[in-house]
């Protein structure tokens, strides 16, 4: 037998991307690959790329540049570039950098295997195509090989709400929900190799409707729900949600499923009406308010996470105060924030931008609001007792690390607890990136 190719895979962007990275390393699995944590040994190395800001998409361009030096020393490696960006600039890629040798799109991957036999040939390969099959019927059956105690599982993918900044309807293509069975049984298997967490992921995860197993039409809570009944898996978690998808009955869930984690991101992007509307978003601030006084209801506890656009194209400094009073009135617990960055071919590209220092400027006055309200809800766990969930060894000996319920990194010196427990730890310390306590 000959020795099994090697495959790096560097995955950017959202979770996304992590997943359909294992999927795509599993596809390859029959042609003879198995994965490598070291460019320099690697027959493949495939850069599993994100479009969402120009920055992001820059960095890939960057880094085949750096892969130049490895190609020159092994003419044989393959270099293959995946992704959104794949998608969006397709042959353009090989134009501006000629050492890729494949170029393939974010629903293709079930194709991965015969792109690589034409690289092997001499040939370039490209696929960008939005296949009327679901790339995930084609890709073989997961190994059994053991896991860590969490995993992603896509359940949902592309996006028709076109709000008017972002790349994702086009790079993604049409919202797609997978059948529930399908997922049911990825769950159950994953639940076999010893995941306790799984995160249900779609780029629109609550506007899941997939077809269940009794033939009717299964709504995001009730995958959750059934999900739930899986004896071994312990939390289930979702993202991302658009406002507009947050159904009753997800809402319920928050309260009545034990299973389900009180950590919901649910981005908003702007405070401001005004803004919103330019935006394409299809909601109010007003609205939003309400909805998050709603599944707080339901479950007071929620830590809630969102997304904010600064300097999106008109943004006045007034709207941007909106902005800055709707992180006031919310509370989050965690949030990521971006100045704008315009995307060719949307709408929003096609009008005037902000300068940059404006931008700047805002993102900083957003972020300090930001990141003092995650270090309140952070240091509010001092004293608590959490459940975590242990994850890894932490950089002390005997040390374990692990999150909480509220997603929150907790370290605890060690003790009777392994990799994959669950266990009480009553929280003493807040430092800068974690919480640390003590197995109770
Ligand atoms: N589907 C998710 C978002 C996916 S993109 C949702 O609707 O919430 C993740 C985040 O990137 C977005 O929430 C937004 O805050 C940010 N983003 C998207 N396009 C952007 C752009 N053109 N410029 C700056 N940030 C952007
Ligand atoms: Fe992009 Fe809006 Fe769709 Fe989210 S909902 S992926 S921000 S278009
Ligand atoms: Fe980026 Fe594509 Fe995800 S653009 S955020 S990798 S869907």
């Amino acid at each position: 037998m000959s020795d099994p190719k090697k495959l790096f895979i560097k995955t950017y962007g959202c979770q996304m991307n992590v997943y359909d990275s294992e999927r795509m390393a599993e596809a390859l699995g029959p042609s003879g690959y198995v994965t490598t944590d070291a460019p320099e040994d690697a027959d493949m190395i495939l850069l599993n790329t994100c479009h969402i800001r120009e920055k992001a998409a820059e960095k890939v361009y960057s880094e085949l540049g750096r892969l130049k030096r490895l190609k020159d020393a092994n003419p044989a490696l393959k270099i293959g570039v995946a992704g959104c960006v794949a998608q969006a600039e397709g042959e353009e890629i090989m134009r501006r950098q000629p050492l890729v040798d494949l170029v393939v799109g974010p629903q293709s991957y079930h194709r991965l295997p015969a792109l690589e036999a034409r690289t092997r040939e001499g040939s370039k390969a490209l696929d960008t195509e939005f296949p009327q099959e679901d790339k995930f019927d084609h890709l073989p059956a997961r190994p059994a090989p053991a896991r860590g105690p969490t995993a992603f599982l896509t359940v949902q993918e592309g996006c028709d709400k076109f709000c008017a900044f972002c790349v994702v309807p086009y790079t993604r293509g049409a919202e797609v929900s997978r059948p529930a069975a399908r997922l049911m049984a990825e769950a159950r298997d994953l639940v076999a190799r010893g995941v306790r967490e799984i995160t249900l992921l779609g780029q629109n995860v609550n506007a899941y409707h997939g077809e269940g197993p009794d033939g009717a039409d299964w709504s995001l809570a009730r995958l959750i729900r059934e999900m739930a009944d899986i004896d071994g898996l312990a939390r289930i978690r979702f993202t991302t949600s658009h406002p507009n998808d947050m159904d009753d009955d997800l809402i319920a869930a928050h309260g009545d499923c034990d299973k389900l984690m009180p950590y919901l991101h649910l981005p908003v992007q702007s405070g401001s009406d005004r803004i919103l509307k330019a935006m394409n978003r299809k909601h109010t601030a007003e609205s939003y308010v309400r909805l998050v006084e709603r599944i707080r209801a339901a479950r007071p506890d929620l830590l809630l996470s969102g997304d904010f656009i600064v300097g999106f194209p008109g943004e006045t400094e007034a709207d941007f105060r909106d902005t800055l009073a709707l992180v006031e009135a919310v509370g989050y617990g965690q949030a990521y924030s971006f100045k704008y960055s315009a995307r060719p071919g949307t709408p929003a590209a096609e009008r005037a931008e902000l300068p940059e220092d404006e931008k700047s400027d805002r993102l900083a006055r957003l972020q300090a609001l930001l990141n003092r309200q995650a270090r309140a809800a952070q240091d509010a766990m001092v004293g608590r007792e959490l459940r975590v969930l242990f994850e890894k060894p932490g950089r002390l000996e005997g040390q374990l690390v692990g999150k909480s319920e509220y997603l929150h990194a907790v370290h605890v010196p060690g003790g009777e607890v392994r990799i994959g427990d669950i266990a009480r730890v009553r929280i003493v310390n807040s430092e800068a990136h974690s919480l640390s306590g003590a197995l109770v």
